[in-house]
């Protein structure tokens, strides 16, 4: 690979860009990341992913170094330098180097990096074919809601999955459902409703789900925003998953149980072909 990065206001090809070992992301999990698809050149649903970043860092209490015409352009840059058409941007805003203590320093100066994935995020087969998930005890953070690069939990649960078979895994906790390892979860249930979690501090606030409920509920798709159960996620109709990186993806297997039929369901084909057509046209 041969890319170019961003890191703290230099452009560096990837072998060259270094962080300290002091740095807190890497020693304390001290940082926040974020993730936008590029589609076209284009950045998809930015205005979401800043305004999450921004909300990420002000729970955490680190300062963005860039102003936001200045992050912008930064996300423009990237895709030039490295000439994606498609593919993600992933950022990454740590509190700094720093030496090791608990507490935070004083004076902190962040470490912001940005890379790039070349990626197909458009022709993706599993649109067609679904995925199939294991459910998983949640042992995530308390703080779902702000999104920490604390990701060994999910990562530990991808593994299981992969171990088992499986392409994922869905995470519960007291019975519940709370989200994927790495998006947002949905069922349709017999009645045809969406029932997906509701935002707390349990649950990534997925940019994706956010834009995903409105255009289901302009296609007169009634929401239900709660909690649902291992056993209601097994009995529905159709299920599936949103994130940045895949839209919105069919769960066809729940625990080796086909979910309905056992093929991708038409509400989340056609929520992913709504999706699609309204933040292509609206990338920025
Ligand atoms: N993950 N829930 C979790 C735990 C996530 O990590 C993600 C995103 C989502 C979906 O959020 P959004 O729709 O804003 O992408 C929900 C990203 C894609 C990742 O870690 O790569």
């Amino acid at each position: 690979m041969n890319r170019i990065v961003y890191l703290n206001g230099a452009w560096l090809p990837e072998n060259e860009a270094k962080v300290s070992i002091f740095d807190r992301g890497y020693v304390f999990g001290d940082a926040i990341y974020e993730v936008t698809a590029v589609v076209g050149g284009k950045l998809v649903d930015y205005a979401g992913h800043t305004a999450r970043l921004h909300r990420s860092i002000g729970e955490v209490g680190i300062v963005c170094p860039l102003s936001p015409d200045e992050l912008l352009a930064v996300h423009r840059e990237i895709v030039t330098r490295n000439n994606l058409d498609e593919g993600l941007i992933y950022l990454q805003i740590s509190r700094g180097a720093a030496d090791r203590d608990f507490h935070f320093p004083k004076n902190p100066v962040p470490t912001l990096s940005m890379f790039t994935q070349a990626k197909k995020v458009l022709e993706n087969p599993l649109y067609d074919t679904g995925i199939s998930i294991i459910t998983v005890p949640d042992i995530r953070w308390g703080r779902r809601d702000i999104k920490t690069v604390q990701l060994l939990a999910p990562s530990m649960a991808k593994m299981e999955a992969e171990k088992q078979g499986a392409d994922d895994a869905w995470l519960y906790e007291d019975g519940f459902i709370t989200e994927a390892t790495s998006s947002s979860a949905h069922i349709i249930n017999a009645q045809g409703h969406l029932i997906t979690r509701q935002l707390s501090t349990r649950i990534l606030h997925g940019i994706t789900r956010l834009s995903i409920l409105d255009i289901a509920r302009h296609a007169g798709i009634t929401v239900e925003e709660r909690p649902f159960t291992v056993e209601e996620a097994k009995a529905a109709k159709e299920a599936f998953v949103t994130s940045a990186t895949q839209f919105a993806i069919p769960v066809v297997r729940i625990d080796g149980q086909p979910v309905g039929d056992g093929k991708p369901g038409p509400v989340a084909k056609k929520l992913h072909q709504l999706y699609l057509e309204h933040h292509i046209n609206n990338a920025i």
